[in-house]
């Protein structure tokens, strides 16, 4: 029998609706806090080319594929993946697909709500002027002494959590549609704001030539995996959220328009946070690989400084707070969204439990930044963070995506992706063909041999 095509969860109620939350999705930390501190530390013009270059040839064929999947399947991936493999007469392995997404979107979650936690912090510390006048060190101390205390971190943690599962136990729609309208272009023009305060007081011509002139010869093997699994993160790739968000989308609605808008809104907010924070790095002598406190060790000394500061400093946190809010709750989607489709659980159950093991395993990461961030408990040289973060973004993700690109373009019929993609079977159909079936699983590829050695 043809599955119907009914979305069993519900549907967006227009194209904005799901182009606002899938963008709520891919913009967040990934954009703000990592873009900035992973440019930094991998020597910056070479890797952001090589990451634009991968956006542009693995992240947008893909996001493609992923949101196709996802309307056709009409369900959480797991049962999107064994209905499509059974409609496309495949293998039931493919649903381990799911599972996989699942996995990483939990992990990834785990940390991310504790980095969203210092965001919390940090709303709070602004606002009340503690950076006014401060030097760089200063501004460092209170960063530091922050991370060096695990309670004051899960206390953060705990209230980023909570308020994630209260919105994934109401529903995504319901009120998210219409903040992520407002506040999304808001933070937009707050980031204007600060490129403009970088220009006129930073060394913004050195931060220009950093970002924006390759060097490769400050480019590792390793440093093209990261760049590929950054855009896979940024994007929201590969891990069944796009898809999930997909599965709700109507049918008149333009999969590949809606795609290039959310790759651009991404881009350029990433590119737009580079280029407020790297003037400030240079103007005050600090270092670009300074890791993952970059940019909470460079923003405070110009909120310190600027008039106004206390209240744009508050301003700039409580929308990345917000934009930090709308892709945790695309982390945790998938898996709440299986739980309530095979579990029978109420979504207000789903979410509890999810929530919960999400919460403990956050433990590890805050640990990482205080009472396990000695030798004794590092591996291969990594803290738990760390090994978390490089497995998931830069290992399940790739791995996941590129599963999604084979499964769309050789295991799904071609006519199956004809009439999903609704754009006719013309050149614009051909060459997303073309890319996805041969450029971005070879590149994919590549990019992983080459960093185990291999090549
Ligand atoms: N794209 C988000 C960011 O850049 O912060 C992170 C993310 C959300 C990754 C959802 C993966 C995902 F499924």
């Amino acid at each position: 029998m043809r599955p119907s095509r009914e979305a069993i969860h519900g549907q967006w109620s227009s194209r904005w609706a799901f182009v606002l939350a899938a963008t709520g999705s891919a913009v967040g930390l990934g954009n703000i806090w990592k873009f900035p501190y992973i440019t930094g530390e991998h020597g910056g013009g070479a890797f952001v080319l090589i990451y634009l270059a991968c956006i542009v040839l693995i992240g947008i064929p893909i996001m493609m594929a992923e949101i196709m999947l996802g309307r056709r399947g009409r369900r959480s991936p797991i049962n999107t993946m064994r209905h499509l493999a059974q409609e496309e007469g495949r293998h039931g392995f493919w649903r381990y697909l799911g599972w996989m997404g699942i996995l990483a979107g939990f992990l990834i979650l785990s940390y991310y709500s504790v980095i969203a936690g210092w965001a919390l912090a940090y709303l709070v510390r602004t606002g009340s002027g503690v950076f006014t006048g401060l030097t760089a060190d200063g501004v460092n101390n209170i960063f530091y002494s922050l991370v060096a205390d695990p309670e004051r971190l899960l206390a953060w943690h705990t209230l980023f959590m909570v308020m994630t599962m209260v919105v994934v136990a109401r529903g995504v729609r319901s009120g998210l549609e219409r903040a992520v309208r407002y506040l999304m272009p808001l933070l937009l023009v707050l980031l204007l704001v600060l490129v403009g305060y970088s220009m006129n007081t930073g060394a913004f011509q050195q931060a220009l030539v950093f970002l924006f002139s390759p060097d490769f010869s400050k480019l590792s093997p390793n440093s093209v995996l990261i760049a590929m699994g950054h855009a896979f993160f940024t994007l929201s790739l590969g891990m069944g959220a796009i898809m999930v968000y997909g599965s709700y989308l109507p049918r008149h609605v333009s999969i590949t328009r809606a795609t290039f808008t959310i790759a651009g809104a991404d881009t350029l907010v990433a590119l737009l946070a580079g280029m407020a924070i790297f003037p400030i790095v240079f103007a005050n002598g600090l270092t670009p690989g300074a890791g993952p406190g970059l940019i909470f060790q460079t923003l405070p000394i110009a909120f310190g400084r600027m008039p106004g500061g206390e209240f744009f400093g508050a301003l700039f946190f409580l929308l990345l707070i917000f934009a930090a809010w709308t892709s945790a709750i695309s982390l945790i989607e998938p898996l709440v969204a299986y739980l309530v489709e095979n579990m029978r659980m109420s979504r207000v159950m789903a979410a509890t439990l999810a929530g919960m093991v999400t919460w403990l395993f956050g433990l590890g990461t805050i640990f990482s930044f205080n009472i396990w961030s000695g030798d004794r408990y590092k591996l291969f040289g990594l803290t738990f963070f760390d090994l978390l973060d490089y497995l998931t973004v830069n290992i399940m993700l790739p791995l996941g995506g590129l599963l999604i690109a084979v499964f769309a373009v050789w295991a799904m019929r071609r006519e199956s992706s004809v009439s999903e993609l609704g754009i006719g079977d013309g050149r614009l159909y051909r060459a997303w063909r073309f890319v996805t079936r041969y450029i971005t699983p070879v590149a994919v590829s590549l990019i992983f041999l080459h960093a185990i050695g291999v090549l």
